[in-house]
């Protein structure tokens, strides 16, 4: 008996892009599992959705090879590689009702009239629009309009979604809801997912993995709880969560020690070699701060604003070499402005990155 060896959902090896002499694509080596739900995240022009259109067969690849399930799509066109994709823009047919929207692709690849039938009324039940059928996209709410999107990608039955900021023309509280519909969507359907969002949150939720790219490079691909408690670098450190993570310049004056400024820090356990009195970064998120009045223990700092906002309070600090400072602050003390205080860290939460922002461990 031959065992197969598991093939991946998508599978990039090297995939480059250049737009004429702009390189936007790197060399990309990516591979996603079957079912599974991963997001691209990363800054504006990093390459997101040229990645996406790729995949998808909207852009040609420069160099490199795309598998989707195993099958050579490199030089496919965009309908014969098991994909279907969704955009920021919606991308509805305006002068046709719902329901020609939704049929339109299956119609042009000229399915069967009765499965047509059917795959409409499966999908727009899945997605609650059934009663909207008759109507005409500018008849619709954006969220609603986004649900038909959604709906013309999955009559056609794909392998593989890929969305591109579906939700970023909904209002906050649209955005919330259709978040956990995706959410819904994937567990009903187990179909592999790829999505580009700017939303941390969705990003974070969403995912079963995450990439965050910078510059057309992969900077780090990990679970939700991987990319936030065990960044690579300082980019992705500070790239995920909100408000960012405290990014300090530090050095490093013996194995046990790490000094900000005038102040002495015990160094978190680090098997990496010690150079001795080596410029580190020093990392702690907000909320892995405590804030205190009393003045004796902890490293001093100077209170600058604070910002308050119901169940937790966001204080902006100075600290004595002029550096500052994010933390996230529960207690009833209310610090006061120009007051100093006392900060203390959480143990095991503080990071240190080398020179180049590299993760020391
Ligand atoms: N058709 C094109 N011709 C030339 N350059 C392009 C083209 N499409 C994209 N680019 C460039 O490629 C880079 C990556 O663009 P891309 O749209 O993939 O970024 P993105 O990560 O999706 O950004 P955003 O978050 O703003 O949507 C950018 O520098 C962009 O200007
Ligand atoms: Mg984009």
């Amino acid at each position: 008996m031959t065992i197969e060896p598991p093939c991946a959902s998508v599978a990039l090896t090297g995939v480059r892009k250049s737009f004429g002499s702009l390189d936007v694509i790197h060399g990309i080596d990516l591979a996603i599992d079957e079912g599974e739900f991963v997001i691209f995240v990363g800054p504006s022009g990093c390459g997101k959705s040229t990645l996406l259109r790729m995949i998808a067969g909207l852009e040609e690849v420069t160099d490199g090879e795309i598998a989707i399930k195993g099958r050579d799509v490199t030089d496919l066109d965009p309908s014969d590689r098991g994909i279907a994709m969704v955009f920021q823009s919606y991308a509805l047919y305006p002068h046709m009702s719902v329901r020609d929207n939704l049929a339109f692709g299956l119609t042009m690849s000229r399915t069967d009239a009765a499965e047509i039938d059917r795959r409409v009324s499966q999908a727009s039940a899945i997605l609650k629009i059934a009663h909207l059928l008759d109507r005409r996209p500018g008849q619709l709410s954006g969220g609603q309009r986004q649900r038909v999107a959604i709906g013309r990608a999955i009559v056609r039955k794909p392998d593989v979604f890929l969305f591109d900021e579906p939700l970023s023309n909904l209002d906050a509280e649209l955005r919330v809801s259709m978040r956990i519909e995706i959410a819904r969507l994937h567990r009903e359907l187990g179909n592999t997912m790829i999505y580009v969002t700017h939303d941390q949150t969705e990003a974070m939720t969403l995912a079963d993995r995450i990439v965050i790219l910078r510059d057309g490079r992969i900077e780090q691909v990990g679970t939700p709880r991987e990319v936030y408690e065990d960044p690579a670098n300082t980019f992705v450190a500070g790239f995920i969560g909100s408000p960012r993570m405290n990014l300090l310049q530090a050095t490093w004056v013996d194995r046990d020690r790490i000094r900000i400024g005038d102040t002495a820090l015990e160094a978190p356990a680090l098997q990496a070699n010690f150079a001795g009195n080596t410029t580190v970064t020093f990392g702690v998120r907000p909320e892995h701060l405590q804030l205190s009045e009393s003045c004796e223990q902890g490293m001093p700092a100077i209170v600058e604003f604070s910002e308050y906002l119901g169940s937790t309070r966001y204080v902006y600090c100075r600290l004595a070499d002029g550096q500052t400072i994010t933390i996230e602050h529960r207690t009833d003390f209310d610090p006061k402005n120009g007051s100093t205080v006392a900060l203390s860290m959480t143990a095991g939460r503080c990071f240190v990155f080398d020179d180049q922002g590299l993760r020391l461990r």
